[in-house]
């Protein structure tokens, strides 16, 4: 089969691990998909920057994303941000490209409008790496769960922050000395304070109560409360009442409506919440017919995010050789958002 052509937007964190995925195992790739899957091109700002994880030859890099989303089949977004990934993967779409995204920053403030593209242009929109890094959540959301209704959505969806308060209980240490750490590892955002003040997680569930509940919640519909507050002695003090402090996403729906929140949270060590250590995610569903079910894996990081990011691209990959698409986001009903009183 003719090969597809795929356009990165990005060579940071992400976007290093997914190109040296797509060379290294490249015939692997083509084989799941039916077709070999051709990097034309890696928009990036600073074409100076060495870039030597990445795999990728330098004449690959380019400034000109507007340009190099009309030349691909397949665009992948790992820039983050909302301008210019917006227009980008709009254009991306209106071209005929199928789209793969992990920027929840995006798709909490806007998503209804690339859903919405994307379901009138016929192509996929996936974006499994924008909630829980590595662990397969959004898909089973979409698909798997589609028969059952979902009541609530539970857990912990920022890596950094659950790296932070793990080390804190564990170590003793105070929030600015971690903060660092985790930045070095890759699991921050560009700009931290996202993860620490919540606005990370506060996007990522607006993202899952939209999913789970088949409706529109945006991340300003979201009450968010960080963990900037969180101090070692209220670790210390969780620690004598058999605590830990945890930042959890915590989504429900009732028969008035849906209601999403984020908040440290104290946890009962006996609780399976308290044993996610370092940059893992973990987050409970509860739901009609399924009743509980429980996913657990790396949420943040390089590769485990580069896994999700790949799954996605093979799976709109299939869907240019094979015909179809993914799962269409566009109709949601509306249901009431519910206030949320300040914790
Ligand atoms: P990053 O390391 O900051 O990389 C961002 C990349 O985008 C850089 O290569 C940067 O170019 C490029 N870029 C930014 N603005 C651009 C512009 N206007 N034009 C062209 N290129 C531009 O970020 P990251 O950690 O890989 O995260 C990427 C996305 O994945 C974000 O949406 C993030 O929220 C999401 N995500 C990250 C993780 C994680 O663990 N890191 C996990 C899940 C999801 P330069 O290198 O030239 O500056
Ligand atoms: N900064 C995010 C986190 C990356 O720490 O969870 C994964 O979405």
């Amino acid at each position: 089969a003719e090969p597809l052509k795929v356009a990165l937007l990005g060579c940071g964190v992400v976007g290093s691990a997914v190109a040296r995925q797509l060379t290294e195992d490249a015939d692997d790739l083509a084989a799941r998909v039916g077709a070999p899957l051709e990097l034309v091109g890696v928009a990036v700002r600073d074409l100076d920057k060495p870039r030597p994880e990445s795999g990728v030859p330098t004449e690959l890099f380019t400034t000109d994303a507007e340009d190099l989303v009309t030349r691909a089949d397949l665009v992948i977004e790992l820039m983050g941000g909302l301008e210019p990934a917006r227009s980008l993967l709009l254009r991306a779409i209106e071209h005929g490209a199928g789209v793969v995204t992990a920027n929840k920053a995006l798709l909490g403030a806007d998503g209804p409008t690339l859903y919405a593209a994307a379901d009138a242009r016929g192509v996929d929109l996936s974006f499994e790496a924008s909630v829980a890094g590595a662990i397969p959540l959004l898909r089973p959301l979409r698909e798997s769960l589609a028969g059952d209704d979902v009541q609530r959505v539970m857990g912990i969806v920022n890596g950094t922050t659950n790296f932070i308060l793990d080390k804190m209980d564990r170590t003793g240490a105070a929030l600015s000395e971690v903060l660092a750490e985790a930045q070095e590892l890759g699991y921050a955002e560009a700009d931290p304070t996202a993860d620490v003040e919540g606005y990370d997680a506060q996007a990522k569930a607006a993202i899952l109560a939209s999913l789970a509940f088949h409706t529109r919640v945006a991340t300003s519909d979201v009450h968010c409360e960080g963990i900037m507050g969180v101090t070692a002695e209220d670790i210390r003090d969780a620690r004598k009442i058999g605590c830990v402090v945890k930042l959890l996403a915590i989504c429900d729906r009732s028969a008035d409506g849906v209601s999403a929140r984020v908040h440290p949270t104290l946890v009962p060590r006996s609780h399976p919440l308290a044993t996610v250590h370092g940059a893992f995610n973990a987050v409970f569903l509860d739901t009609a017919l399924a009743g509980e079910l429980m996913f657990y894996g790396q949420g943040a990081g390089a590769r485990p995010t580069a896994s999700a990011v790949l799954g996605d691209l093979v799976q709109a990959a299939r869907h240019r050789v094979d015909g179809g698409h993914g799962p269409r986001e566009s109709a949601y009903a509306h249901l009431p958002i519910l206030p949320i009183a300040s914790t």
